[in-house]
Order: C-alpha cells, then structure tokens, then sequence
C-alpha cells in the first residue's frame, strides 16, 4: 500500500484504505477498483491524497492510531458539538453554553478516543488523510486531542488528567463558531483586523464555556489560554511561562503541529520532520522542550507508504519505520524504468545515506 496525490492516481489502481466523505459515509471501501467517475468524485469530495494498493507497494502496512473508520465517526461527532454549542448575548443577559446531551458527546468521544489509543500501544501518530477541507475545524480538534492524549500518556498523566486534558483539546477552538466562517476559510492574506477577529476566538470560547459547570477549571484554561506563548508572544493576553500550567503547554504545542501537517485553503501542509523542527526551534523560547521530547517519541516522521529521496538522489517508498531508529526506516529503492527492479534497502545497514526529503511519488 502507497500514499498518492489523488492528481497521480490512474483508472484501473486499487483503493488501499477505505475513503469517507466530509459528512463520515464511506465513499470508496478497500480493494475498489477506480474508474474515472471514481477519481472525479474522490476529487468532488476535496480529498487530495488516498492510499492505492500495487505490486510495487505489496507488503507494506499502513497503521494509524485511530483508523479512518472511526476517525470519521469522531471527526462528525465533533461537528455535532461545534454546531449545538450556544454562543451568549451579552445584551440579553445570556451566557454561553455546551448544552448537557452535546458535553455527554464529548465525554463519550474523550472515552473513545482513549480507549482507542491506549488498544494501540505501539501504534505512532501519522498525519490522516480524511475529508475536504470543509471538515477541517472538527478534524483539527480530533487530530489535537489524540496528540494532546498521546503526549500526556508519555508524559505520564493520569487517566482523570487525560480525560480533562482530551476535553480540553477538542474544545479548544470552540470559540470559532461565533468567527465567520468566510473568514476562517479566506483563501486571501487577512488584513490585520480580520487576524485580530480570528485571534478573538479563544476570547470568545471562554465566553461559550466560563459559566459552564459541566466543564472543569482544566478545560476552561486551555480555551483561553491555547495561543499563549512561554516568552509572553502569544495571546490574548500575552501572559508568560508561570501562568501557563503544563496541560495547557500540551494541547499548544499539539494544536500547532497538527495545523501545519494540513493543507489548508490558503497554503500547502509542511512535512512532519519539517514541522518537528520548527517546533524543536520554537520549544527553545515558545514552547515547552520537556513536553517536545515527549511529543516526539509518539510521532511517525516517515510514515509506511510516503514517498523519499535519499541523500544519493535515489527515490524510495517507506515499508516500515522504527520508533528507536526514526531517521532509518526501511526502505523500497525505485527503479522508474522498471518497477520490477526495485528492491529494499535498510538505512540502519546503510549509514551513509540518509532521507533527505519527503516527495509525493508520482507514477
Ligand atoms: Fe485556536
């Protein structure tokens, strides 16, 4: 099984991996073959990349900590509470609010998802390709709450904090739903007060969330304070390092990996290595570097599937990573003019050479 940019995909290939619509229904299960009404309508659903089956790719599995099966149950869910969730008004004397049946949905996914992830054990956290963009707040959402419990499991936490953290998480953007959605999705650079707009978001989820009794002090800090920063750069309120507890440091860093490892409407996702230095950069002033190193052990920077270039200009498909060995996974070298010469090659036998980039393949 192989990863391709649905552009690259060909009439007559095998779908590797179920495909599910934005609003969760299964398009296209596993093993069907594509015809080009096929490929159009995968195209239609914005979907950019999905997984084939082949020779050249036989043998190599895909594992993911929540398949797409659920990831789709999870990703409409959340839609389910983003849309039930009540914005005040002020000038009516009302306050926000997460309605009880919608935080009952909440707990249950929480409850899901870490049932899920700690069935898992060894499984690492690679980017899902799942759904167009019109789903992406509630993709973020679960994506940032599978990290945040990812990394408060490494970090040691216990389920109640992990359960109050995972909460937090799904939650954290909550305040959008009182953002236009125009502007959420605006293709253009924003001028500085529609960025101001946007930034009021964690301003406006403490509104929906703060006379909330259903929801602990726990998940109240991480609505507001999910774009503070160490050094006092972030905001709203550009508080620093002491009055940023670590849970909440968690679900920051976890929000701004999984935000550049997506496409967006206004810009193309980062490859995780790259997003992982970037981060490691940041976690010197911005971020917190303990909660990064253990962020990282729980990411899958090369995964099964992806397309390479090694340092020799050679191109190769991952088959299998190693969590103790992240920069030597094994390795399929291509032969673009035969494909039945391409043979596997194991980077840790190989010292030399190393992965220089990540490609999209493009046969
Ligand atoms: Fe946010």
């Amino acid at each position: 099984m192989r990863l391709l940019s649905t552009s690259k995909v060909k009439i007559g290939q095998f779908v590797g991996r179920p495909i599910f619509s934005e609003n969760g229904n299964l398009l296209l299960g596993k093993g069907v073959k594509l015809t080009k009404g096929l490929i159009d309508k995968i195209f239609e659903h914005d979907i950019y990349f999905i997984y084939i089956d082949d020779e050249i790719s036989k043998g190599i599995e895909i594992n993911n900590v929540v398949d797409e099966e659920h990831m789709a149950k999870f990703v409409t869910s959340m839609k389910k509470v983003m849309d039930d969730a009540i914005f005040g008004d002020k000038n009516k004397n009302v306050s926000g609010f997460v309605p009880l049946e919608t935080f009952k949905i909440v707990q249950d996914l929480v409850k899901a998802l870490i049932e899920n992830i700690m069935s898992n054990k060894d499984v690492l956290y690679s980017v899902t390709e799942l759904m167009g963009t019109d789903m992406y707040t509630y993709k973020h959402s679960v994506n940032v709450a599978i990290l945040s419990i990812l990394t408060s499991k490494s970090l040691k936490y216990n389920y109640k904090m992990i359960e109050q953290i995972a909460i937090g998480a799904l939650l954290h953007d909550i305040g959008k739903i009182n953002v236009k959605n125009e502007l959420i999705n605006k293709k253009e650079p924003l001028t500085d007060d529609e960025f101001d707009e946007i930034k009021n978001h964690a301003k406006y989820g403490f509104e929906i969330v703060k006379k909330d009794v259903a929801l602990s002090a726990y998940v109240k800090q991480i609505i507001i304070k999910h774009h503070e920063k160490l050094d006092g750069s972030g905001y709203p309120s550009g508080i620093e390092s002491k009055d940023i507890p670590e849970f909440v440091r968690i679900v920051t860093l976890c929000d701004i990996f999984d935000a550049i490892t997506n496409d967006r409407v206004y810009r193309k996702r980062i490859p995780m290595y790259k997003a992982l230095e970037i981060l490691m950069t940041d976690a010197v002033f911005k971020l917190d570097r303990n909660i990064y190193r253990h962020f990282v052990e729980n990411i899958c920077i090369y995964p099964p599937g992806s397309g390479v270039k090694l340092s020799d200009n050679r191109e190769a498909i991952v088959v299998k990573y190693r969590r103790e060995y992240p920069s030597r996974p094994l390795v399929r070298i291509i032969d673009k003019d035969d494909l039945k010469k391409s043979y596997d090659l194991d980077l840790i036998d190989e010292r030399t050479i190393f992965v220089e980039n990540v490609i999209e393949l493009d046969f």
